[in-house]
């Protein structure tokens, strides 16, 4: 297992259901967190709360890619690089195709599809020139496998798979390493707001999720886990 402790990580989305459960458990091994959310408040409540000092918490939304790449900077001014960035940020809007509005796909695209592009974009430069690092990122299982409901969720999802596949065929005389984590049903704020008839109770919960986003974070670096796959036991997709 690779040992955490002083790596400089970064969880985009960490106020995030998933994102939040993962930085506490990457803050009990020890490492160097660098955190972003839309919202101050709980970024500043999370931050404190992890002992993450301000300037490495950052206000961000990634369909701001002027903004993406200034947190990047900002970064890269106080540590070489970052060892470990963690996509933990995503909108899901679930609703059959006659009733998806334009803003409703623009929105998914540009929160799912090209904020992971703008990531990747300002953050690989940095470890490709260290030929080491890890990014993971959260596909869902709807990157892989269709749901009635989810045409511009999945079109975003099938996106990032695509995009992250081409980008680890660019990076393979490094030892940079990408892996996709492939969730079911989650029980997070992400299903508050969602019409679909879900049973919430039998889902993964954000602390099993955020543990495998853990467990990933320690894969040795020998090798590569390109991918990793948690679901619901009464809704195995895939
Ligand atoms: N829950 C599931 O069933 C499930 C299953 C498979 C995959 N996933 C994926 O897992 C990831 C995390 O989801 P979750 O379940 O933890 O949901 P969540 O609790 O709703 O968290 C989503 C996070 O995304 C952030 N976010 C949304 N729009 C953003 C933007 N424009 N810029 C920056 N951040 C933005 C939110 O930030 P704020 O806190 O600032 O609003 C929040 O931190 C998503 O990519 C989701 O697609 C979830």
């Amino acid at each position: 297992m690779e040992i955490l402790a002083h790596k400089n990580v970064l969880i985009i989305g960490a106020t995030g259901g998933i994102g939040r459960e993962a930085a506490k458990l990457l803050k009990q091994s020890q490492v160097n967190l660098f955190l972003t959310s839309r919202k101050p408040d709980e970024l500043n409540q999370l931050g404190t709360s992890l002992d993450v000092p301000s300037d490495q918490l950052f206000r961000l939304d990634v369909t701001q890619s002027a903004d993406v790449n200034k947190v990047a900077e900002a970064i890269h001014q106080k540590v070489e690089k970052i060892d470990i960035l963690i996509n933990a940020s995503g909108i899901g809007i679930i609703k059959p195709i006659e009733k998806l509005t334009d803003e409703d796909f623009d929105h998914s695209v540009d929160v799912n599809l090209k904020g992971t592009f703008y990531l990747l974009r300002a953050f690989l430069p940095g470890m490709k020139a260290a030929k080491k690092g890890l990014i993971i990122n959260l596909p869902g299982v709807l990157g892989k496998t269709p749901m009635a409901g989810a045409a511009a969720y999945a079109a975003t999802k099938y996106g990032v798979n695509g995009l992250t596949k081409s980008v680890r065929e660019e990076l393979r005389r490094t030892q940079v390493r990408i892996t996709n984590l492939y969730l079911g049903g989650t029980d997070t704020a992400f299903w508050d707001d969602i019409e679909m008839k879900v049973n919430r109770d039998k889902f993964v919960t954000a602390k099993e999720a955020g543990r495998a986003v853990w467990f990933l974070c320690q894969q040795p670096s020998s090798g590569v886990v390109s991918e990793m796959v948690l679901q619901p036991f009464n809704h195995q997709a895939i």
